[in-house]
């Protein structure tokens, strides 16, 4: 199946790594051209730069999401060298996991600001030109820890959070052109969770829970994002994919 991405514009925030990386990866090639953004403006230069060297199109740009200024910035930078953002895929998330009573104001502060306010900062700020073409791909990076995680309480408000604030957009929307739809991964293999201390035990758990018996990988993240993007998806908007292997309780 074609997926009509070749030549369309796409911005995905934290594509440094882990999933967003492999998703601008992925969009690469397909064809389209990619903006890269993310706080590690080292990181997203290197993403920008493996895409380069495949015989890709990407630039980067390094942005604080929680800044509405440095968010104007990325999203004018692409403008200027592409001309249009068509796909906006909110990726960058982050969490500090801690049971409520031991939680600083500040990690609860710190991840509602980069996981909702970050997604509102790039949906305003790339929604008009989306607008005016009459077509646009927004899409939202929620969880499967949104029905609920022990020590979670902030990033499940914020991935929650996510679902409702893409199905009001969906709406608000829905005669433009433009669909928006939530991405809910499960216990996804990045680079950055093998890096956990943590991570043998979280791995052993997130197995033994999994109902189809392996783990989830970046590319499957990559590749539904992709398709939502898609032409072939336009009928497809307000709604959150699962993409967990089956597993939704916690
Ligand atoms: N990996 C999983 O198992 C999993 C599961 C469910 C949901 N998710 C969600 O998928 C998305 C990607 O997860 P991941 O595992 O690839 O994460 P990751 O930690 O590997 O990468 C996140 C990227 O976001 C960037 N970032 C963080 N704060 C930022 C900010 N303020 N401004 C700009 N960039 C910022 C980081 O620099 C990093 O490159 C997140 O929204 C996450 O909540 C991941």
């Amino acid at each position: 199946m074609d997926l009509g991405l070749k030549g369309r514009v796409v911005m995905i925030t934290g594509a440094g790594m882990g999933i967003g990386r492999e998703t601008a990866l992925t969009f690469a090639r397909e064809g389209a051209r990619v903006g890269i953004v993310d706080i590690h403006g080292d990181d997203a230069e290197e993403t920008a730069a493996a895409i380069r060297e495949a015989g890709g199109e990407a630039i980067a740009s390094r942005c604080d999401l929680t800044n509405e200024e440095e968010v104007k910035a990325s999203v004018g930078s692409i403008l200027a060298k592409y001309g249009q953002i068509n796909v906006l895929v909110n990726n960058a998330g982050i969490s500090k996991d801690v049971t409520l009573l031991k939680m600083a104001e500040a990690d609860w502060d710190l991840v509602m600001d980069v996981n909702v306010k970050g997604t509102f900062h790039c949906c305003r700020a790339v929604l008009p030109q989306m607008k005016d073409r009459k077509w646009g791909r927004i899409i939202n990076l929620g969880s499967r820890s949104m029905f609920g995680n022990p020590g979670q309480t902030n990033y499940t408000a914020s991935k929650m959070a996510i679902v409702g604030f893409s199905r009001a957009l969906s709406l608000e929307q829905a005669r433009n052109g433009i669909t928006v739809n939530t991405v809910a991964p499960g216990f996804i293999e990045t680079e950055g969770i093998k890096g956990l201390p943590t991570y043998p035990k979280l791995r052993e758990i997130a197995l033994s829970k999994n109902p189809v018996g392996f783990l989830g990988e970046p590319r499957d993240i990559a590749n539904t994002v992709a398709f939502l993007a898609s032409e072939q998806a336009r009928y497809i908007t307000g709604t959150t994919v699962f993409v967990t292997g089956g597993r939704f309780s916690s």
